[in-house]
């Protein structure tokens, strides 16, 4: 079984066969599509690290011959000139080699930085893109972790990793040639040395993949545990679950730490091992040159350079190992990373956009089937036509589908039949940019990016002046509260003194969406956190925000609705009143018993 991951980035651990082969292949294709443009960069990287290799590699060759040839020569005829050239052949390539790792390092550093410069603007600009179906099933955590823990694995692989295996492999590659060229008889004991080695390494891949595969799991636990509940505190606080929380967090870390100590054993059980086999290989070539000395079958230098170039070979194997560790946390991480980056946006932007640069805010549902799931259908077969600059206050009871109305008005979603338009364009092929000008939502979560409070009201207009922030802002009463903030406009969002309360944060969206001045007006349960004192600056507020658009104001509040010039009660996604305020009220209908329950509360 392999460690594979699903679009929805959770690792499991029950793929099918051709499941798991589709995401290898997605993860390949972003693998290939990373790796294209720095193709000669690559080239020339390989070749530098093999030219570098091949220098390291050299060396005990060169030891060996200055102590068969060039000390004979010295000892026997006072002969200097091969222990000169074997001194400065000696440091002309160890300083060559130390120059070529120099080398490599920058160029290692350089393809690793773009590659994730690269994918990194890539992620943001995916998610960022994608709809809001999207969003809404994809946890926040799960983003951040794209963006943060998995760039960082893939990163560890480039950086420390994968070199470490290109370099190591390499130079027990070439160090093997060069012990068949030095003594082959020490290379076939290396060879018989390979078959312990391979059990011993086979036992190894496949224990680490059971390992660490258990310690990601269980770190990604440990985490979404820690975030969920510091995400959650007010809830945690106000419940009292802290008691619990703290059991549950001590089980996952305990189970935290019992997967590390088993990486530690293994890397407790593997280390040693392969230092047994090197100590065991290095004594039966010293046993059987030493021999072989004695016969005169080969020089002592050659012996020596071959001792050298079997413990050196199995240095490099213990980094191999570790290689294994960052290898598959970057598959994983590729693994997701490819998964949110093939996501499409299920609202696409249309091919050939269709200009609106006037909207007049004509609003009309044609047949509009829509359900958030195939098999459960909130809005079935609505048509509703809405004048330009109509106010319309949308009632009905919790679940009805009003905000889902709103959504598709919005095109956060798209109808699966059916059409929405905006005077007769259908949303689907209006221009994004016309579409977001002319239609605007307000919702309950008024939220404040970082930045003062002006920059934040200039959201619906970037390049609004200070004057049109100011009149905004007055225009729908959020003027007062803001000048008595300490800096005033400038007053920072999350600085202390800079916060606000959750009816000031909803003025603030109202003025940006009056600054934005939408033809088209969405408010859902805008006005929810405005307190009842302020209910006549409300009127007024929302008075001058809605007057000469076509607005659809979703309230539970029912004064909020006696501005509205119509009124539309909804429930199990249909609409089942449709009139003016007053005659609902004198009517008989669902809206009249609202009414007068409300009216009864008020006394
Ligand atoms: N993102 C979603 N994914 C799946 N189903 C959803 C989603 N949002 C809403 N629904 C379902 O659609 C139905 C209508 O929800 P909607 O949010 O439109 O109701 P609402 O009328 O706005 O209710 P409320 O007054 O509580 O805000 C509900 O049954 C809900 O379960
Ligand atoms: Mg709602």
């Amino acid at each position: 079984m392999s460690t594979v991951v699903g679009t929805k980035g959770e690792e499991r651990l029950d793929y099918t066969k051709a499941e798991s082969r589709a995401i290898r292949r997605r993860s390949m294709r972003l693998l290939a599509s990373l790796i294209r443009p720095m193709r000669w960069l690559i080239v020339l990287t390989g070749v530098v690290i093999v030219a570098s290799t091949i220098m390291q590699v050299i060396a005990p060759a060169l030891i060996a011959w200055g102590i068969d040839t060039a000390l004979p020569a010295v000892l026997k005829r006072a002969d200097w000139m091969p222990t000169f050239g074997v001194v400065i052949v000696y440091i002309v390539v160890g300083i060559g080699g130390a120059a070529l790792i120099g080398w490599y390092a920058v160029l290692a550093a350089k393809l690793t930085q773009a590659i994730m410069l690269d994918l990194r603007k890539r992620i943001f600009l995916h998610t960022q893109k994608l709809s809001l179906e999207f969003h809404e099933s994809y946890t926040s955590g799960r983003i951040i972790s794209r963006q943060t823990s998995d760039l960082d694995s893939i990163r560890e692989l480039l950086d420390g990793g994968l070199n470490q295996l290109v370099s190591g492999v390499l130079y027990a590659g070439f160090t093997f040639i060069m012990l068949f060229l030095v003594d082959w008889q020490s290379g076939l004991v290396l060879v018989a040395a390979g078959i312990p080695l391979f059990f011993l390494m086979r036992w190894f891949f496949a224990r680490s993949q059971t390992v660490f595969r258990e310690t990601r799991v269980v770190s990604a636990k440990v985490i979404v545990k820690f975030v969920e509940t510091m995400t959650g505190i007010r809830a945690v606080k106000a419940f009292r679950t802290e008691d619990t929380n703290d059991v549950e967090f001590q089980r996952l870390a305990g189970d935290h730490r019992d997967a590390n100590r088993k990486v530690f054993r293994l890397f407790g059980t593997f280390d040693p091992a392969l230092m047994a086999i090197a100590a065991a290989t290095l004594g039966v070539v010293v046993l059987v040159g030493g021999l072989r000395v004695s016969s005169g079958a080969i020089e002592v230098g050659a012996l020596l350079a071959a001792v050298l170039y079997v413990r050196n070979f199995f240095g490099p194997l213990q980094d191999v190992a570790m290689f294994m560790n960052s290898f598959q946390s970057a598959t994983a991480a590729l693994e997701k990373v490819s998964g949110v980056l093939e996501e499409e946006p299920t609202v696409p932007d249309p091919t050939k956009p269709i200009d609106l640069w006037e909207a007049r805010g004509h609003l009309r549902f044609d047949d509009v089937t829509f359900g958030y799931a195939d098999d459960r259908i909130i809005l079935p077969d609505f048509s509703l036509e809405i004048p330009a600059g109509q106010t319309v206050a949308l009632v009905g009871t919790t679940g009805a589908g009003k905000s889902t109305l709103a959504k598709l008005v919005s095109r956060f979603y798209d109808p699966s039949e059916g059409a929405v338009t905006l005077d007769g364009v259908d949303l689907r092929s209006m221009h994004p940019k016309d579409l977001r000008r002319a239609i605007v939502m307000v919702t309950q979560e008024a939220y404040l990016f970082s930045g003062t409070i002006a920059d934040n009201i200039a959201l619906g207009k970037p390049e609004a002046t200070l004057g049109e922030i100011e009149a905004a802002a007055r225009a729908v009463g959020a003027d007062a509260f803001i000048r008595a903030l300490p800096d005033g406009y400038d007053t920072d969002v999350n600085k202390r003194g800079g916060r606000v309360s959750a009816g000031q944060r909803q003025l603030i969206s109202f003025a940006r969406a009056f600054l934005a001045d939408p033809a088209v007006l969405i408010l859902d349960e805008a006005t929810a956190s405005l307190d009842m004192p302020s209910e006549r600056q409300i009127q007024n507020a929302l008075e001058t925000l809605l007057a000469d658009r076509t607005a659809i104001i979703i309230a539970h509040r029912l004064s909020t609705v006696a501005i509205a010039d119509r009124v539309l009660v909804m429930e199990h996604g249909r609409i089942i009143e449709d009139d003016a305020p007053a005659a609902l009220i004198a009517g008989t209908g669902k809206f009249a018993q609202l009414h007068r329950a409300w009216r009864e509360t008020l006394v």
